[in-house]
């Protein structure tokens, strides 16, 4: 076997800095964003039960696997992937997983930011008093100006890229740990903060019954395949984000421990953010199924109505701000690391080239908001191109990245090697089950809910 290799980007210098890094990377907008508006849109606490097994089933074992791949290649995932093949003995085509999280990552990012800008946007105008005594209709009016103004959205975009981008080209040391030792206990702090004022409004007992009350009579294939594709999204799972964190992962580390803390974090922080919103929603007479207009525009409205409305407001947005950065990071990472292993270029070269290529897609995601609404790419009639981009990345890339992951960690790969990197005795109880369900549960349920999204049950 092949002597433990060293990553040429550097480690994080302990564990608990890798899970303030992974777990950044995990709590995001799909988190504060995209959970509490799913649970909204998909009937509440009968999503949240889907979503919990999905996380707990699908996610966490994956999560393993593709932490171990990373440390194992401790490269980029295109070459953490190449190196193990060639060591294992493996056909050379597995690099092709890596670039096909390279290409999600592309896509991901680049309406990310979109949504990222908005986020910074929203605390700016939250601090300058925007939200006093908003209503329902301005608040409308407010968000869909944002939508419709090229140059408001293409000018965050922007903004938000180039704070990732002066991150990312710092170094793992000098950048990522560094940002996200100053961000993940600011965001803990301020979460708390709304947790507090959440639990002292009117509504807490409401959004209980909202958020833990399941009613399977409004669940189908489509709500499965969401939920699924948000367990993937939310852990950034799929795509190599955890992977290249991995690789810097010192080699002491336990992996099993790692995971659960940062599938903890995360599942723990989606659950938070919903018993922050809605109680506050419920409280002021609005509806939960606000689709993603849900923090944009009902939590303002709401801000502008109650007491200590403005600085709420901009705890709110600066929260969302510091999660969309955090993640974002790690969106960005895998492919920074991959073209500065190939050289010749530095870190910083590379960061910049591959910063400006997502520019350029998010400013074609943003356009499509709103001069460019009714360009289409063929096949794909129904869907704009910040659509487009959401869905193919979201609901297919990751989940079939993560199948394809899960596929070759568990089935692939030496048992030695997974034993050594997982750190666990091979008859033990936690690896037979890890084995199990990463073998079985995990590719079965991709598999299954991809063949339910293509109709093929009727
Ligand atoms: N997990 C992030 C969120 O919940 O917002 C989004 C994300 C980051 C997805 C990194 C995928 C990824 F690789």
């Amino acid at each position: 076997m092949a002597a433990p290799r060293a990553s040429v980007h550097g480690e994080w210098s302990s564990s608990l800095f890798f899970i303030l890094a992974a777990t950044g990377s995990a709590v995001g907008l799909g988190n504060l964003w995209r959970f509490p508006y799913l649970v909204g849109d998909n009937g509440g606490g009968a999503f949240v039960v889907i979503y919990l097994l999905c996380i707990l089933l699908v996610g966490l074992p994956i999560m393993m696997a593709e932490i171990m791949i990373g440390r194992r290649g401790r490269h980029s995932p295109i070459n953490s992937l190449r190196l193990i093949a060639r060591d294992e003995g493996l056909n050379p085509a597995w690099q092709g997983l890596g670039w096909l999280g390279v290409a999600a990552g592309f896509m991901i990012l680049s309406f990310y930011s979109v949504v990222g800008g908005w986020a910074l946007y929203y605390g700016f105008e939250a601090f300058q008093g925007g939200f006093r005594g908003i209503d329902t209709d301005t608040a409308g009016t407010l968000f869909e100006g944002v939508l419709a103004s090229p140059g408001l959205v293409v000018l965050w975009h922007s903004i938000f890229l180039l704070l990732l981008f002066g991150i990312v080209a710092a170094g793992v040391r000098r950048g990522l740990q560094r940002a996200v030792t100053l961000l993940m206990p600011l965001l803990f702090l301020l979460l708390l903060f709304l947790v507090l004022y959440g639990a002292l409004t009117g509504g807490f007992a409401e959004t209980l019954a909202f958020m833990f009350r399941p009613d399977f009579s409004a669940v189908d294939g489509g709500t499965i395949l969401t939920a699924l594709g948000q367990a993937f999204f939310t852990l950034s799972l799929g795509m190599g984000a955890i992977m290249v964190y991995g690789a810097y992962l010192p080699s002491r580390a336990s992996i099993p421990g790692n995971t659960v803390w940062i599938v903890g974090m995360d599942t723990l922080t989606a659950i938070i953010a919903g018993l922050a919103i809605f109680p506050v929603v419920f409280s002021a007479g609005m509806e939960p199924a606000q689709g993603p207009g849900l923090v944009f525009v009902t939590l303002p409205v709401v801000f502008g109505e109650i007491t200590l409305g403005t600085l709420l407001g901009m705890v709110f947005f600066v929260l969302l701000s510091v999660a969309a950065i955090t993640s974002g990071i790690s969106l960005l990472e895998p492919a920074v690391a991959y073209l500065t292993e190939r050289g010749p270029l530095s870190r910083a070269g590379a960061a910049a080239i591959i910063t400006l290529a997502i520019w350029l897609l998010g400013i074609a995601a943003g356009l499509s908001l709103n001069v460019w609404a009714d360009v289409r790419i063929l096949p794909f009639a129904d869907l704009g191109i910040f659509d487009l981009l959401e869905f193919v990345s979201n609901d297919i890339m990751l989940p079939l990245g993560g199948l394809l992951i899960a596929v070759f960690a568990a089935w692939r790969i030496r048992s030695k090697t997974r034993l050594v990197e997982l750190g666990m005795p091979p008859d033990s109880l936690r690896f037979r089950l890890w084995l199990l369900v990463t073998r079985f549960v995990a590719p079965l349920a991709v598999v299954l809910v991809f063949m339910n999204a293509l109709g093929l049950f009727g």
